[in-house]
């Protein structure tokens, strides 16, 4: 096999086989094929897309190129959940403990953020103490003890996708939706686990600008499960504004504490029980939706999850004290108002700006090596259709240095758009897809 005829016969519009996409992953993660050929494979792929066969042939070569963690000493289904990124999502912080206290096992695997959307690894790490490297048998061990454990995704996990991804990072072809489902699923499919709930994000914080774009993706990778023997369910969410009051790391786990509690942002609240409620679903814990519902808010009103969230901490190395109130979180030096312009409404948020504003202060990673502050960042306190006052503030910013702060003031200033008009208001759930 040649790999200069595979990127003719894609750049033609051809469909490729299982041997020819296993051949092209196999070499190129190798070293056996060189990054300009590999190039000129991806900008072919952008352009004449793959069918839903070559895509799950893509996603199951790249899942394959690593480890692939073997969960069967884990009892019980394994249910998994994945965030296409945006600003503010805590969920995972929430619904791991709500799931474990329901005796479902929880075995996640996440990632630390990267550019302007954040990490789950990076927010739990913002608890004192807390450990995210875990070896193979302290994971299981968690898992089957207390139903849940969340580490760092191994350095062999779809080395593949790794490698690929680099390339498509710096060669214009990341917004391609097969290309994007396979990256994705590849890795859901090595970590190992029997249900996947995934959270599609649409809207200006989110890669998939549009709904339409949003469903496709999400189709594409509900049929990758579907082929692949896996369990997937996908929600389509807005992120035309951040998920919740909170973004930047501690301040993110603060507001999960607070949705533990039973309190909390509404629209937070209804991202964190649909998906739960699918993943429970998908588990085989309830008959119906709402019987799942009633599940949860029961965990959450007896305050198991709670307490299963500072079980989980202390179990990994850190201080449940911060999770039960005892001990309050480190805050940053300035904690300064942000006033609107003018008053009106709420009406445009550019959700990424916030995502940047966390970046200025520090509490982001502009580049793999860079060192995060944990204790920075926004807090916004309306929603998009809310009113606001020229004298009233609707974001605070948490920073640790007055330039930085300075400057995040004007970018969350900038992201939002002031009107006179009350704009109609956007359901923060919006399409099921199974
Ligand atoms: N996230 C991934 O893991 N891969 C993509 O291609 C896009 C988002």
């Amino acid at each position: 096999m040649r790999m200069y005829d595979l990127i003719i016969k894609k750049r033609n519009g051809k469909v490729l086989s299982k041997d020819e996409i296993d051949y092209i992953v196999k070499s190129y993660t190798q070293g056996e094929i060189p990054d300009y050929q590999m190039s000129a494979f991806l900008m072919a792929v952008y352009f004449q897309g793959m069918n839903e066969r070559e895509t799950t042939d893509l996603t199951l070569a790249m899942a394959k190129s690593g480890d692939l963690l073997n969960l069967s000493e884990i009892h019980g289904v394994k249910v998994d959940k994945h965030s296409t990124g945006g600003i503010g999502d805590k969920t995972t912080l929430i619904i791991g403990p709500m799931l474990a206290s329901l005796e479902i096992p929880v075995a996640k695997m996440s990632g630390r953020g990267l550019g302007f959307t954040g990490g789950t690894i990076d927010k739990l790490e913002s608890i004192p103490g807390f450990r995210t490297a875990l070896s193979r048998e302290e994971f299981i061990r968690n898992v089957n003890e207390l139903h849940i454990a969340i580490a760092g995704q191994t350095a062999n996990l779809a080395p593949a996708d790794k490698k690929i991804y680099a390339l498509r990072d710096v060669t214009g072809t990341v917004e391609q939706a097969s290309l994007i489902a396979s990256s994705i699923m590849s890795k859901k499919l090595a970590s190992g686990a029997d249900v996947i709930v995934l959270d599609v994000k649409t809207g200006s914080g989110a890669f998939m600008k549009t709904e339409e774009a949003a469903e496709d993706l999400a189709r594409r990778m509900v049929s990758i499960g579907k082929l692949s023997g896996r369990k997937v369910t996908a929600v389509l969410t807005d992120m035309n504004e951040p998920l919740g009051q909170m973004v930047g790391n501690s301040l993110e786990v603060q507001e999960a504490i607070q949705v533990l509690r039973g309190e909390g942002d509404v629209r937070l609240n209804e991202v964190v029980y649909t998906l739960a409620a699918y993943m429970i679903l998908g588990a085989g814990a309830a008959d119906s939706y709402e019987q799942a519902k009633t599940k949860l808010i029961d965990v959450i009103r007896s305050g198991k999850a709670l307490h299963r969230f500072a079980a989980f901490v202390e179990r990994q190395g850190g201080d449940p004290d911060y999770i039960l109130g005892k001990k309050s979180f480190a805050k940053a030096r300035y904690i300064e108002p942000v006033f609107p312009e003018r008053d009106g409404y709420l009406a445009d948020c550019k959700a990424e700006e916030i995502g940047h504003a966390v970046l200025i202060l520090g509490g982001g990673r502009e580049t793999k090596e860079s060192v995060i502050d944990h204790n920075v960042g926004i807090q916004i306190c309306n929603h998009l259709g809310d009113t606001v006052h020229a004298g009233t503030p609707f974001a605070y910013i948490h920073g640790n240095s007055p330039d930085q702060v300075e400057e995040a003031k004007q970018c969350i200033r900038q992201a939002y758009t002031i009107s006179e008009e009350k704009p109609s208001p956007k359901p923060v759930v919006k399409k099921i897809i199974e």
